[in-house]
């Protein structure tokens, strides 16, 4: 199973992406946490990408591209894998297209998570981020229940860069949605309510479940 989350910055990808690891056993494949790590382990890309993160900006296509490249060449993706935050333009969806086709593979969903602005602002504002395994909890969580590290805020989850993130989002990857919709490819899940409510729409949008959902 080939799967896209795709959704604004604070909708939910990682947290639905990382249930969908955890019963498929399928790779999540997060272009964030690949550059977080990076940015934490010093590497030249890192130091490249970090004041770009910060600032709510994007990394540059090429960068991305290579990125997931090399990540798709990986065999842990024979099975199928969950992309998060990858394609986020029109030049990387292209580029995907092209290695997809390359490399004999198709989506067989894209799932949107369709939450409005100003919940998305909420939750990021409280959004706390292990630093060991990038899992993110809600706000009021202090300690990583997997790895008992201390939860931190993530760089780019302060004011000024949330708001730059949303907007570039809204400029850059929406038009990502008509891109894949003209495909017949995208299910739209409604992206509010509980964690736990969300999950059945997910599955039910990937046809692994019962819930709601709609194309
Ligand atoms: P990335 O890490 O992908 O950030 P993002 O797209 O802004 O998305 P987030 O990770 O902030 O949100 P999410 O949808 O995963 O939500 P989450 O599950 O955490 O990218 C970061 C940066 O890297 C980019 O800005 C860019 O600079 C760069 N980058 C990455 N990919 C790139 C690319 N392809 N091209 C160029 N640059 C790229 O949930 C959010 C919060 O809400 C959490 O606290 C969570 O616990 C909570 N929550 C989740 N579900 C619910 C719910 N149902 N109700 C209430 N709270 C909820
Ligand atoms: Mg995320």
């Amino acid at each position: 199973m080939n799967l896209l989350l795709y959704g604004p910055p604070g909708s939910g990808k990682g947290t639905q992406a990382a249930m969908l690891h955890d019963r498929f056993d399928i790779p999540h494949i997060s272009t964030g946490d690949i550059l977080r790590a990076e940015v934490k382990s010093g590497t030249p890309l890192g130091k490249q990408a970090q004041p770009i993160m910060a600032r709510g900006d994007y990394v540059p296509d090429d960068i991305m591209i290579g990125i997931i490249r090399n990540r798709l060449a990986q065999p842990d993706t024979a099975n199928g894998f969950i992309l998060d935050g990858f394609p986020r333009t029109i030049p990387q969806a292209e580029a995907l297209d092209r290695l997809l086709t390359e490399i004999g593979k198709e989506f067989d969903r894209v799932v949107y998570l369709k939450v409005e602005t100003p919940e998305l602002v909420k939750r990021l504002a409280g959004r706390m981020t292990c630093p060991v395994d990038q899992k993110t909890y809600p706000p009021g969580t202090t300690t990583c229940p997997t790895d008992g590290a201390a939860l931190i805020q993530r760089e780019d989850d302060k004011p000024e860069a949330v708001k730059q993130r949303i907007e570039v989002y809204l400029s850059k990857t929406l038009p990502l949605l008509d891109y894949y919709r003209s495909r017949g490819l995208v299910s739209e899940v409604e992206g509010v309510g509980t964690i736990e409510e969300i999950h059945p729409r997910v599955l039910k949008a990937v046809g692994r479940g019962s819930g709601v959902a709609n194309s």
